[in-house]
């Protein structure tokens, strides 16, 4: 597995490849991985000859109030786990590299990008659609695999190459969850083991939801007061957002007609867990 923290000489080998007619799949991540990146990077494995995946904690997408220096780091951990899956190249660009002195270009895409999350987190999606296209460009990749935990994310980075025209497809990997249904995130890491147990709420709130819409319940108004009941059920569990929307433009539905989706975002303790699903 060969690692390459320049830019340059990324972009470089990623063309060389290209030219001579080879396939790049892309998995862009913050580090500090866990089983679901790695089925992201398996997934990769499927798509093409050459896998790249990159590592570096994007600044530009924590808000002030989020503390970027506490965002869990573990790059020897990442780079054993990347090679256990037959990575072929990690990019490992430092901040001063990707955002030199004089930086002044963002990506803003506007609609998609307000709500849910967005609501909680401004300047968040611009952020990341910054940094994707960045990355698009500097590993020349023909497709990219997006977890879809972060559903949110990945209707934006679908929104930005459709928006864009930009040659690359852009694959959804199912959430890879815990044998009882928790999430796999980074972020667990910040949670006891108590908590953890009460967050088992998400996944069974989003299988109740989608159960009952199954059988028949279609009325957005009474899914929603049912998760609703469900989540508030536990203690220090505050509900930040649960909405149902289209599942491609995110928008707010009041009837589940075409594909929907449930996406719900709560405050356990210090740490903040999303999660989704289809109805
Ligand atoms: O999902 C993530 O880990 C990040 O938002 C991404 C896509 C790597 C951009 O920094």
């Amino acid at each position: 597995m060969q690692i390459i923290r320049n830019i340059i000489e990324t972009q470089f080998f990623c063309l060389g490849l290209k030219n001579q007619g080879k396939h790049i799949a892309f998995v862009p991540t913050m580090g500090f991985l866990h089983e679901g990146h790695l089925a992201l990077v398996k997934e990769a494995k499927k798509r093409a000859e050459l896998v790249v995946s990159s590592i570096f904690v994007n600044p530009t997408q924590f808000t002030p109030q989020e503390d970027l220096s506490r965002y869990p780091r573990d790059e020897e951990g990442d780079l054993k786990k990347l090679a256990s899956v037959d990575c072929d190249l990690v990019f490992i660009p430092d901040a001063d590299q990707m955002y030199p002195e004089g930086f002044q270009t963002k990506i803003s895409l506007s609609e998609i990008t307000q709500g849910l999350c967005g609501a909680s987190r401004p300047g968040h999606f611009d952020g990341v659609a910054t940094v994707v296209l960045k990355l698009f460009n500097i590993t020349q990749a023909n497709v990219a695999i997006f977890g879809e935990k972060d559903y949110q994310q990945l209707a934006v980075i679908r929104r930005l190459v459709k928006d864009l025209n930009l040659p690359i497809e852009i694959v959804g990997h199912p959430t890879e969850r815990s044998p009882q249904g928790l999430a796999l995130s980074s972020r667990n890491s910040y949670l006891s083991e108590e908590e953890k147990q009460k967050a088992l709420v998400l996944f069974q709130t989003l299988s109740k939801m989608r159960k009952k819409c199954q059988e028949g319940e279609k009325k957005v108004s009474t899914l929603l007061s049912l998760g609703r009941k469900m989540i508030e059920q536990v203690s220090e569990i505050k509900i930040e957002y649960l909405e149902i929307v289209d599942a491609v433009s995110l928008k707010p539905i009041q009837k589940v007609e075409r594909e929907a989706r449930v996406l719900v975002a709560v405050r356990l303790g210090k740490t903040r867990l999303i999660d989704n699903g289809p109805l």
